[in-house]
């Protein structure tokens, strides 16, 4: 029997069920003896639920997403819960709209907030701008890219997917053709996800925005912003984006628990029109109430003060040096990843990931046994390979509240795991390569 977490390809299948499968202390066991953790090997590895919690020290959470909280966001929300129908929210809900449209570096775009994780936000995404039977082209260069477009076939939109190899961001040239070849234009909306997180591979917007254009197509652009909002720059009136949607846990820096959504004039007006059934994820209820600061339904209020607090950080440190610290530590991380002469995942260096890093290991080895000596032995949390990356890939979180010595204390502990797991690397080698171009940007 073939390993299902190694068939990204089962049309029920989200990533989000092969992250499931990974063993975090006491997850199940798969009964081929595959990837999963047998009770045996648990004895071995000395995986136990408690163990984690009780390390010294602090948890080194590298996944990427969700991503460590700062202390001033845990703060911010460590505190009474107050009516959500009172006085008090609507000047943080207008906080919050001002400071999302600036991270979506939007001047009037319309913000939706959604007690839900990113999957939920795809889907208000969907149900607002298609029909069932509307044409989507979208592109399967990765399990999230995948994931889209399957929401979006659940909703019976006939969704022409594109395979592509899961090593780079969907080629803007091939999106050019694709839509110059409809010449009756009976593409509803183009569905690309900004950042792979399954592949560490970013798909060059811009470009896409401008293939859109030369081929003068009038397709909906709905774009996943989940890994690269608040990392990456991500521009969506200079791109004309229609719908770009996010979640609360990546580079908000919050806990998972708010699916955001940022709607552009077309999609608005489109929303009347489509009669595709949405209760919970009708967006307009939600912008109507957010209008006055409030919601149609009882939103996570917690997390809203923790949100206004990470727009607030964000702002004082500033979106543009946000964005140059993010891509200053991928470069540091990259550098370590050759110093271990391990490639990484994606193949097309302009569109490495500022977010995240996927490392491949050496043939026949197991990225899940990095991970789990990572876990037990260094209180290291590293991401999982998805879908058809499963074992073969293990994912550097690099997104969010973070600093420099942070990344050299991952990238020791990655080494350290990588070693202990039985994979020759040059032990302090990635850290030093890591360090000296930490090194040049010191006073950039
Ligand atoms: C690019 C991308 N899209 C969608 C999702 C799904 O988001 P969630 O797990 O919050 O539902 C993720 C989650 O990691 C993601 O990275």
């Amino acid at each position: 029997m073939a390993d299902e977490r190694h068939s990204g390809d089962h049309p029920f299948r989200f990533p989000q069920d092969a992250d499931r499968d990974f063993p975090h202390g006491g997850a199940r066991s798969t009964p081929n003896g595959g990837p999963g953790v047998s009770g045996r090997a648990r004895r071995r590895s000395g995986i136990r639920a408690e163990h984690i919690i009780t390390m010294s020290g602090r948890h080194f959470l590298q996944i990427p997403g969700p991503t460590n909280v700062p202390e001033r966001i845990l703060r911010a929300m460590d505190r009474t819960v107050v009516d959500h129908r009172g006085a008090e929210l609507p000047a943080v809900v207008f906080e919050i709209v001002e400071g999302l449209r600036g991270t979506f570096q939007s001047r009037d775009g319309a913000i939706a907030l959604f007690p839900a994780s990113g999957t939920g936000a795809t889907e208000a995404a969907v149900v607002n701008t298609l029909n069932p039977g509307d044409r989507a082209l979208a592109f399967n260069n990765g399990a999230f890219s995948h994931a889209f477009a399957e929401v979006a076939r659940r909703f019976s939109v006939d969704v022409d997917e594109v395979d592509l190899p899961w090593d780079r961001g969907v080629p803007p040239d091939l999106i050019r053709d694709r839509l110059a070849a409809d010449a009756d234009h009976t593409y509803r909306a183009l569905l690309v996800v900004h950042n792979e997180t399954s592949t560490g591979a970013t798909t060059d917007l811009a470009a896409v925005r401008r293939a859109m254009d030369a081929a003068g197509h009038p397709a909906f652009l709905i774009v996943d912003a989940v890994s690269s909002l608040a990392s990456l720059d991500f521009r969506f009136d200079e791109w004309a984006v229609d719908v770009a949607l996010a979640g609360s846990q990546k580079g908000l820096m919050l806990p998972p628990g708010l699916g955001i959504v940022c709607i552009g004039a077309r999609a608005l007006r489109r929303a009347e029109d489509v009669t595709t059934p949405r209760a919970f994820f009708d967006w307009r209820p939600v912008l109507k109430e957010m209008e006055r600061g409030y919601f149609p339904f009882t939103p996570a209020t917690l997390l809203l003060y923790g949100l206004r607090e990470a727009l607030r950080m964000l702002s004082e440190e500033g979106l543009p040096q946000v964005i140059t610290r993010h891509r200053r530590l991928a470069e540091a991380v990259r550098a370590a990843v050759r110093a271990w002469e391990r490639p990484v995942q994606c193949r097309e260096p302009a569109e490495y990931s500022n977010t995240l890093t996927a490392v491949v290991v050496p043939e026949g080895a197991d990225s899940d046994a990095v991970r789990r000596v990572a876990e037990t032995h260094f209180n290291l949390s590293l991401g999982a390979g998805l879908g058809r990356l499963a074992g073969k890939v293990f994912r550097i979180g690099h997104l969010g509240s973070l600093n420099e010595l942070e990344v050299l204390a991952t990238l020791a502990g990655t080494e350290l795991a990588m070693t202990v797991a039985g994979i020759q690397v040059p032990v302090g080698a990635g850290v030093a390569a890591a360090q000296r171009v930490l090194l040049e940007h010191v006073g950039t």
